[in-house]
């Protein structure tokens, strides 16, 4: 076969995509699977398998056929039992099934990072009814944080100020979960003075750490980052530490290897564990102009067994995202030229269809500071328009 390795995907967003071109110039071919054609990493894939990544039995099927040299979760919605159960058999599940399984879970990822590893969290509680949540608020006190424990990109979370909120933040996190199990965290509000990605690349050679990415999320989900950002020395060498600690841990039965997205709460001098991808990570799209090797790059060649260099560098740069507002099936886009105007780079992802608030495309620019690319980045999103047919 004309080909170095076979990967299977399993979710082809933006993320899927980029990291689909990665693989590919180093050799690979890749099968692209989603709930739905035409998405956007099935565009620049070998072939394509369009299922559920929650259906096990077509999960299990498409693992069978394809018999591919690694299978790469881009999404935490997964049957993740048969991807354990795949493992076992001998089948390279990218870092590790037991990755996957755990960071699927906020209530399992915190368990083992707080408990575990002795990584310091916000106050936490679980519940999985409004006795238990009114409980978890007085542990950790107002404001405080609910979230559905399968959730991800601030669905289903609301910040509560007082304990008359508390049943609506319940309802609410119940109604927009995923899966069957009503259970949340209920977590202190953590008042930072920043937050950070912190990319880290589990490798042949050990671990290597990107700068840390800075972001800034709103409804739960990121609008904006930049690298690097600001951090002490002491502040990095904690956020590391607790990093390599996780992504170890994380390795499980299989092999480990991988980037991961490690978020952190940082106040002071204080660092706080939040929780992590183990892929690439959304905030880190800033590194397709910032890094000489992207952090696309990064995973296809941790994954393959591949070289990383140590010492990760990023110049100044900036991400800044392109949502759409209505629902729509006939879209196009206009307004590029104005956008690149200032030296601001535009990437749209091709997605069929939108919805309000999904994330459409990105804008990226580097400067001499992350303040100026992000006022670039920020300004060359505003400028591209998206039309909608019906
Ligand atoms: N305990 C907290 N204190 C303060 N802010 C918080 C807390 N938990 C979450 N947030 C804010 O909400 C954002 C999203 O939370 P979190 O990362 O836990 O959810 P998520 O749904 O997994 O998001 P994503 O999938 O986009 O990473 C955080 O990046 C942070 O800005
Ligand atoms: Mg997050």
């Amino acid at each position: 076969m004309p080909f170095t390795a076979k990967i299977l995907l399993l979710g082809s967003g933006e993320l899927g995509r980029e990291f689909v071109i990665s693989a590919k110039r180093l050799g690979a071919y890749v099968v692209a699977c989603d709930a739905y054609d035409n998405a956007p990493a099935m565009q620049v894939a070998d072939s394509r398998e369009v299922f559920s990544m929650l259906d096990g039995e077509q999960l299990r099927s498409a693992i069978e056929t394809h018999q591919p040299d690694y299978v790469v979760p881009e999404v935490e919605a997964i049957r993740t039992e048969v991807l354990a159960e795949m493992e076992a058999k001998g089948v390279n599940i990218v870092p590790s099934a037991r990755a996957t399984q755990l960071t699927m879970n906020r209530d399992a990822i915190r368990d083992v990072a707080a408990d575990e590893l002795g990584l310091r969290t916000s106050v936490y509680a679980y519940a999985k009814n409004l006795e238990e949540v009114r409980a978890g608020a007085v542990k950790t006190g107002f404001p405080c944080i609910i979230k559905p424990v399968m959730s991800s990109s601030g669905k289903g979370q609301s910040t509560v100020r007082s304990e008359d909120e508390l049943e609506g933040a319940w309802d609410y996190a119940v109604a927009n979960m995923r899966g069957d199990r009503q259970r949340v965290i209920v977590e202190q509000f953590v008042d930072f003075d920043y937050e950070i990605t912190l990319l880290t690349v589990r490798h042949r050679d050990g671990v290597s750490f990107c700068p840390p990415i800075g972001h800034r999320q709103e409804r739960g989900d990121y609008q904006e980052s930049w690298q690097p950002t600001a951090m002490s020395d002491e502040a990095i060498a904690q956020a590391q530490d607790m990093a390599r600690k996780v992504v170890d841990d994380l390795a499980g039965d299989g092999g480990g290897y991988g980037l991961f997205g490690v978020e952190f709460f940082v106040k002071g001098e204080e660092v706080i564990f939040s929780e992590l991808s183990p892929r690439p990570h959304d905030t880190g799209m800033v590194t397709s102009v910032s890094q000489n090797l992207t952090e696309f790059d990064l995973h296809a060649r941790a994954i393959m067994g591949l070289h990383i260099p140590e010492l990760i560098r990023a110049r100044p740069a900036a991400s800044a995202v392109i949502l759409a507002d209505r629902d729509s099936e006939t879209l196009s886009y206009s307004g590029l030229a104005e956008a690149m105007a200032e030296g601001a780079d535009i990437r749209i992802f091709g997605k069929p269809t939108s919805r309000p608030y999904r994330r459409m495309g990105v804008a990226l620019a580097c400067a001499g500071s992350t303040d100026e690319a992000r006022r670039i980045a920020k300004d060359a999103a505003g400028k591209v328009r998206i039309s909608y047919g019906d």
